[in-house]
């Protein structure tokens, strides 16, 4: 079985990306870490346990992790996931506690204690992941692939150029970028374009099963959100967004990837936070010293089967659902 853990800032899709890897029987859901971005730290660890609840997970450890960027101030999304980070549907809380210890002690005792190689996907800034990889460098040894929800190859969404988890903390983006570990890059080429349709919406709200019916009201509060993007192409859909990521763990095969340089700009100028992805194909344009990025290679997602990942998503949330 794949041992997974997540680190996020539940928020909309961090928690549909939460219900499908507790619910998808080939993975352990060994741990989930939370850091600030969408809503407050406080927010994050609240949902988090709310949604593993709604999906009958309460034995997944939880932890809270930084509440801040390493530099600079955290800026929440309240203008696409709600007030309370996670669409103010007012869904009873969870009264479970987080783990009384750090999200990086978390990290760090579930990585060394897995039988094999942990899938590490952080679907948040990635603060939490970058003081892990800092402060125990040990866990290297036993991360198999770091599948990361953030940056893009074209445009930004927290800016022109930035998309929101590396823009929130783009120091830690690059030192994850950075690592030598094996890195796949989930970013805003693909978000959008895996989403589920409004008639699929509609079934998981008239659900039996909670987890079901808290997925369909997640969905449509996206729906709405988002429903003037023009990347969103089918009127009433809902993109995963974070979901696409678990899914592409889960289903490799349904994701197209480059193996491409890649460099997150650290300046202070409008190009904060943009990943700079070194798509030229001249070798020797490639390699002029001017124009060369210093960093190793990851992989990039630059397509994906959205309908393969949004019937992946149904189906594996459907699997506990009695109708
Ligand atoms: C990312 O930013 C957050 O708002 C979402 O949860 C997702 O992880 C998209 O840019
Ligand atoms: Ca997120």
């Amino acid at each position: 079985m794949g041992q997974l853990i997540l680190d996020v800032d539940t928020g909309v899709d961090d928690a549909l990306a939460l219900m499908v890897a507790a619910r998808h029987a080939d993975w352990n859901l060994r741990a989930v870490t939370c850091v600030a971005g969408n809503t407050s730290l406080e927010g994050v660890v609240r949902n988090t346990l709310t949604v593993l609840d709604a999906v009958g997970a309460t034995d997944v450890p939880v932890a809270a992790g930084a509440a801040r960027p390493l530099l600079g101030e955290p800026r929440d999304a309240g203008h696409v996931h709600g007030s309370d980070g996670l669409a103010d549907l007012g869904w009873p809380r969870s009264a479970r506690a987080p783990e009384a210890i750090h999200a990086v002690e978390l990290l760090r005792r579930e990585i060394l204690a897995s039988p094999e190689p942990v899938t590490l996907v952080p679907l948040a800034p990635m603060t939490n992941i970058a003081l892990l990889l800092r402060t125990y460098p040990e866990v290297a040894a036993n991360i198999g692939r770091i599948v990361f929800m953030g940056g893009s190859a074209s445009a930004g969404n927290a800016s022109p150029v930035a998309e929101f988890n590396v823009w929130h903390d783009p120091e830690a983006a690059q030192i994850v970028i950075s690592s030598g570990l094996p890195v796949t890059m989930y970013g805003l080429d693909v978000f959008y374009s895996a989403a589920v349709e409004a008639p699929d919406i509609e079934l998981l709200l008239k659900a039996d099963d909670a987890g079901c019916r808290l997925s369909g009201q997640l969905l449509s509060h996206l729906a709405r959100v988002n429903g003037d993007d023009f990347r969103l192409k089918l009127p009433g859909s809902a993109g995963l967004g974070d979901a696409g990521a678990v899914c592409a763990v889960i289903d490799p095969e349904g994701l197209e990837t480059s193996e491409l340089r890649v460099e997150v700009s650290l300046s202070s100028s409008l190009t904060r936070g943009q990943t700079v992805v070194d798509q030229r194909t001249k070798a020797s344009e490639a390699t002029l010293p001017h124009g060369h990025l210093s960093r190793d290679s990851i992989d990039v997602a630059l397509g994906v089967d959205g309908r393969r990942y949004a019937a992946l998503f149904l189906d594996t949330i459907r699997s506990h659902d009695g109708k």
